[in-house]
């Protein structure tokens, strides 16, 4: 029988908490303000600076003496002359290191700076830990952002950060550049694969499931990291879909769609924040005070560190050109509201801040607002006390248990978007099956790029015991499979299927990320589009897999296809996953978190307007994606019913009970998703044919179940921002849709 504490003594403990919490913090506050009181100003400069590995490593910049290793000399300079208080990845993008290897240079670094640092103010260490510790060798590499959004699993996406962060932290870095949560709502974005898709409630929802794993209950933990969510804000709509290149959004769509994944991750607890590295409407976001200090700090209430994207302030001058020289630039920048400048391959940033303070043109009591944020960062994460953890701590560094995390992770990702007559799965039919293309027989491709080196190109990339997804299906099949070259010839393409029931064809995006990846079209290469046509020609079931960045242009392609399986960059475990799925042994989990776009001109998002929908016979406007958002088909079967509306009238004071059943079957476990969606009648704003509003994701063993699910829904959740830029839930009829379930209530 369970026992309830009296509500008044969870009430007496929920104060005393938060009395708790608040002594903390104002004991916090000030030991940081005794600290600030003993600092020099050329110390507290150095403890805005952020500089790369490469700054004090051997070897010229960005031409490294590899494996990495310290300049002593270097070093000391930074450090002696600068009193630099952070760094940052393995030294101007020459890539992973081993785990001992990253365990030295900290060490090395951490050692150093407590000879030297008179206050004993530890270095802050930051790197891009995206999809696992990726610049770390043998360390696990997770599904990228986008397929782990498209598991619509929130508990899974919670799981793989928080073995980021163990593997993360293992190396001695407490701090890590992520998640992404710009919205990706333009796919011919370099980055859209580092987004959680085109929706608000999906996104917000898997951002703070990262918070909690990378950040878990104490930053001081050694399996903890802090957070850093990126890039504030609205870096991820460029007009031209070209990276860092101006995005239009005027301030109500910004306040609709960009900002609420920041604000709740903000709720969430995450620690810090890097800055958009464009322009929104004009404005840098690097010198908007709007942003940095009306919209971070007073409306969203975030009282971390603000850190820039890489020398984002001298951008402003050399690029941007708002500032008519550097020294103009880092005055704009601080009074903005910038903490830490990303510098990150020189001290300049230190000596023109400096200057600006000495003219009085920046106070110092200015650089005490953030660095305090710093010092406050650094005795979370613990690092006054203990910089790095004993080895011993940390056993699980690409394990087995890591392993299947990721494996997991891809097959609840995996989507299949088409399988006309059950084509799949292949196996028990004993049909005999070939496999070619790109994506058949490469590492790299699963993982794309933030994987062992930036652009994440190295072709040569193996994993002891990883497979391609060729010979993930030669395991699976054995001798029902033919493995032929990445582009086989059309003679042997002819042969080969002479004597084959169908052909899986792999196709692949090559990696790449920011500005080397940007495109001018969505299309499919060309050489990939004739493998389709000539394997179609054939006549006999093609089965397309597609691992891809962003949605390329396939829509010839899936019509003639028997069947499309959307891998996402589905990480190291992604060819065992897809092949398990082909074959049969594991179901596809996966929705699609985004529309899929019919050609390059017909972007259009699941939350359109009516005016994107097809009326009247103006059906050019007519929203016909490839596939829908929240779109995948899986090999169980299942479907919503009984739904219960506890109420059919919402107002201010009250909530309504959403309640249904969901009946599972099939043969395999797997996973299952149920989306909750509403749909305003009319609206002071133009309402979206639809809106995500819940989900639920259940994980099925085989066999027959059902399971009854309840979402409480309040006013508020059907909210919008209006044209005086206010949050409202106007009154007025609203449609929930669940399955093929309806349900109309009236908002009071
Ligand atoms: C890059 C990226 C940012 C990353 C940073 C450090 O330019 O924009 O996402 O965290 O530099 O690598």
């Amino acid at each position: 029988m369970k026992r309830f504490l009296p509500i008044s003594l969870v009430m007496l403990l929920a104060g005393w908490f938060s009395e708790t919490r608040a002594q903390h913090a104002e004991q916090a506050s000030r030991w940081a303000d005794s600290l600030l009181s003993r600092m020099t100003v050329e110390e507290k400069i150095g403890q805005m600076t952020l500089i790369d590995l490469g700054v004090v490593a051997k070897g010229k910049p960005c031409a490294l003496e590899l494996p990495q290793a310290i300049d002593n000399d270097k070093l000391r300079m930074a450090l002696q002359r600068y009193h630099v208080g952070n760094i940052l990845n393995t030294g101007c993008g020459s890539g992973a290191m081993t785990l001992e290897n990253w365990r030295r240079i900290i060490r090395t670094i951490q050692e150093e700076n407590q000879a030297i640092n008179r206050h004993g103010i530890s270095i802050l260490y930051g790197i891009d830990a995206i999809h696992g510790a990726n610049y770390t060798l043998g360390s696990t590499l997770f599904p990228q952002q986008l397929a782990q959004a498209a598991s619509w699993n929130p508990e899974l996406v919670e799981r793989v950060n928080r073995a980021s962060a163990y593997e993360t932290r293992a190396a001695g870095i407490p701090w890590n550049f992520s998640p992404v949560l710009d919205l990706g709502r333009q796919p011919l974005w370099s980055r859209f694969f580092e987004t959680y898709g085109e929706d608000v409630y999906l996104a917000t929802t898997m951002g703070q499931a990262a918070i909690r794993g990378l950040q878990g209950e104490s930053l001081s933990s050694p399996y903890s990291v802090a957070a850093c969510l990126k890039h504030f804000a609205g870096y991820s709509m460029p007009l031209s879909g070209k990276d860092r290149t101006p995005a239009w959004i005027p301030e109500r769509e910004l306040r609709e769609y960009f900002l609420p994944p920041f604000a709740a991750a903000f709720n969430a607890g995450a620690a810090t924040t890097m800055i958009n590295s464009g322009d929104i409407s004009g404005t840098p976001v690097h010198v908007d005070s709007f942003m940095l200090q009306q919209v971070l700090r007073r409306e969203m209430g975030f009282k971390g560190l603000a850190v820039t994207d890489w020398e984002d302030i001298y951008k402003l001058s050399d690029i941007h050109r708002v500032a008519a020289n550097r020294k103009e630039a880092v005055r704009m920048a601080i009074e903005a509201g910038i903490d830490m400048s990303m510098t990150p391959n020189d001290f300049q940033f230190n000596d023109l801040l400096l200057d600006l303070v000495k003219e009085g043109r920046i106070p110092e009591s200015r650089l005490d607002v953030s660095v305090k944020r710093i010092l406050l960062l650094k005795r979370q994460l613990g690092l006054f006390e203990q910089t790095t953890f004993a080895d011993s701590f940390y056993t699980a560094v690409g394990s087995e248990a890591h392993r299947k995390l990721s494996y997991d992770a891809a097959v609840a990702s995996i989507t299949l978007l088409k399988n006309e007559n059950n084509t799949l799965p292949l196996e028990n039919t004993r049909q005999r099956w070939a496999i070619c293309g790109p994506g058949a027989h490469s590492m790299h491709l699963l993982n794309g790029a933030w994987s062992r080196s930036w652009q994440g190109t190295d072709t040569t990339y193996r994993h002891e015991g990883r497979k391609t997804i060729a010979q993930a299906m030669q395991d699976n099949l054995g001798d029902q499979l033919r493995v032929l070259p990445a582009f086989p010839d059309a003679t042997q393409l002819k042969k080969t299927m002479r004597a084959a029931d169908g052909i899986i064809v792999c196709l692949a995006e090559k990696p790449g990320t920011e500005i080397p990846c940007n495109i001018d079209a969505l299309d499919l290469p060309a050489d990939q589009k004739k493998l389709v046509a000539d394997a179609l020609a054939i006549g006999k079931p093609v089965v397309l897999v597609c691992t891809f960045n962003r949605p390329l242009i396939i829509t010839e392609e899936v019509e003639k296809a028997a069947a499309v399986l959307y891998t996402y960059l589905p990480g190291d475990e992604g060819g065992r996953a897809t092949a398990d799925i082909l074959s049969g042994k594991a179901s596809p989990g996966g929705r699609l978190p985004f529309t899929y776009p019919r050609s390059s001109g017909d972007i259009v998002h699941y939350d359109r307007k009516h005016t994107e929908n097809m009326y009247s016979d103006f059906s050019a406007n007519g929203y016909r994606p490839l596939f829908d958002f929240a779109h995948g088909l899986s090999y169980l079967t299942h479907v919503a019913y009984a739904v219960k509306v506890s109420d059919s009238v919402l107002n201010d004071s009250n909530f309504i009970q959403l309640q249904f059943t969901v009946l599972h079957s099939g043969s395999l476990s797997g996973q299952l998703t149920v989306p909750v969606y509403y749909s305003r009648a009319y609206a002071s704003i133009t309402p979206p044919v639809k809106k995500l509003i819940r989900f639920v994701t259940v994980e099925r063993e085989p066999g027959h179940s059902n399971q009854t699910f309840a979402f409480a829904l309040r006013k508020s959740d059907f909210s919008f921002i209006n044209r005086r830029m206010e949050r409202v839930s106007e009154p007025g009829p609203v449609t929930l849709y669940i399955g093929d379930f309806t349900k109309q209530i009236t908002i009071r």
